[in-house]
């Protein structure tokens, strides 16, 4: 696939027609089903200072904290009994030594069968390798940008081609890796969407998650005009178009740009996966990646994947990991 294809499909392409193309993708490659994550962010630590994101290190306003062993093996275990088919265990760099989440991730993957799913950042390969004996199987890390000046502008310290070597180092381990980056971020030119979408496709990543950039107050970006859900929906499906392998989220951020419909309407351009929530409520919003953050419950998920008229195995827990029927079916 060419720039100027992608280009022509995100910004010269009918959404109708668009829609309809990624809905036609997407029901051939990954057919009807809707995957449910089961996201725990177990910890807000975060060593670095991207400047869009409320973790950041400097900022001193907020509480952080980090789940105890077993309120993490709790919250897995309420994602598990509810049918979700992934346990993602999401934090900042370097929240906790890799030892104690290598124990963490061993005590899940003994009381049940659901694969783990990592989100904790740039670390060393020593620790994804620690992890990935642990039981881990999956990582998701995304390149947020593929413009290489406005990501070292926006992460003080660090660079893009780091960022690439560690999903790299992480596919040489065997995860399975997920990558995504977000829309409407300040200084983000519309043809370096297109060399997200080519980036993602390029690593051949097996997820690839896009979310608005939405403004958190006590940030440098605070002050800053966030990315709109139109356009988000329109990289989605372009995405979908591009990568008909991935699996694709509506992400949390679309669903607060959006909080009526945003998690059905990222299905309908081509998502097929959700992340509700399973962060004891009592840290919940000390999670505080940007404002006013949508809470997306499980039965929010079901409502998004009903209104778009898919399937998920929400209520046979036990089935979640079987192949979706349609794809069982496809030779
Ligand atoms: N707006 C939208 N998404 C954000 N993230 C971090 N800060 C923001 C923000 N202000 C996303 C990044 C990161 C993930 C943890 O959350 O994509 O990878
Ligand atoms: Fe830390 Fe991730 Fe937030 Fe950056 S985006 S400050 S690495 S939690």
């Amino acid at each position: 696939m060419r720039r100027e294809d992608i280009l022509d499909l995100l910004f010269n392409t009918p959404w109708h027609e668009l829609r309809l193309r990624a809905a036609h993708v997407l029901e051939s490659a990954k057919g009807f089903h809707v995957h449910v994550r089961g996201l725990v962010e177990f910890s807000s630590n975060c060593r670095r200072n991207c400047l869009y994101c409320g973790l950041r290190a400097d900022n001193r306003r907020l509480q952080r904290y980090t789940l105890s062993r077993e309120r993490i093996l709790e919250a897995a275990a309420a994602a598990a009994a509810a049918g979700a088919d992934t346990i993602v265990l999401q934090s900042g760099e370097y929240a906790v030594k890799p030892e104690w989440l290598a124990r963490v991730i061993a005590d899940i993957r003994s009381r049940s069968d659901l694969p783990v799913t990592l989100s904790v950042g740039e670390q060393p390969a020593a620790a994804y390798a620690l992890w990935k004996e642990a039981g881990a199987v999956r990582y998701l890390l995304k390149h947020e940008t593929a413009d290489a000046k406005l990501y070292a502008a926006l992460h003080p310290g660090h660079d893009l081609r780091q960022r690439i070597a560690c999903l790299h180092t992480l596919a040489s381990l065997g995860y399975e890796c997920g990558s995504g980056f977000m829309v409407g971020l300040p200084g983000q030119r519309p043809e370096s969407l297109a060399d997200d979408i080519l980036l993602a496709r390029r690593l051949r990543v097996a997820m690839c998650g896009v979310g608005p950039f939405i403004p958190q107050a006590h940030t440098p970006l605070g002050k800053s005009v966030g990315g709109s859900a139109a356009l988000t929906l329109r990289v989605m499906a372009v995405l979908r178009i591009a990568l008909p392998w991935a699996n694709i989220p509506a992400t949390t951020a679309l669903a607060t740009v959006d909080a009526a419909s945003g998690q059905r309407d990222g299905l309908l351009a081509g998502a097929n996966v959700l992340m509700p929530g399973f962060t004891p409520s009592d840290v919940r919003e000390d999670y505080c990646i940007y404002d006013n953050k949508n809470r997306v419950d499980l039965a929010a998920a079901r409502q998004a994947i009903e209104g778009a008229g898919r399937r998920h195995a929400l209520d046979m827990p036990h089935m979640a990991n079987a192949p979706a029927p349609e794809a069982a079916a496809r030779p």
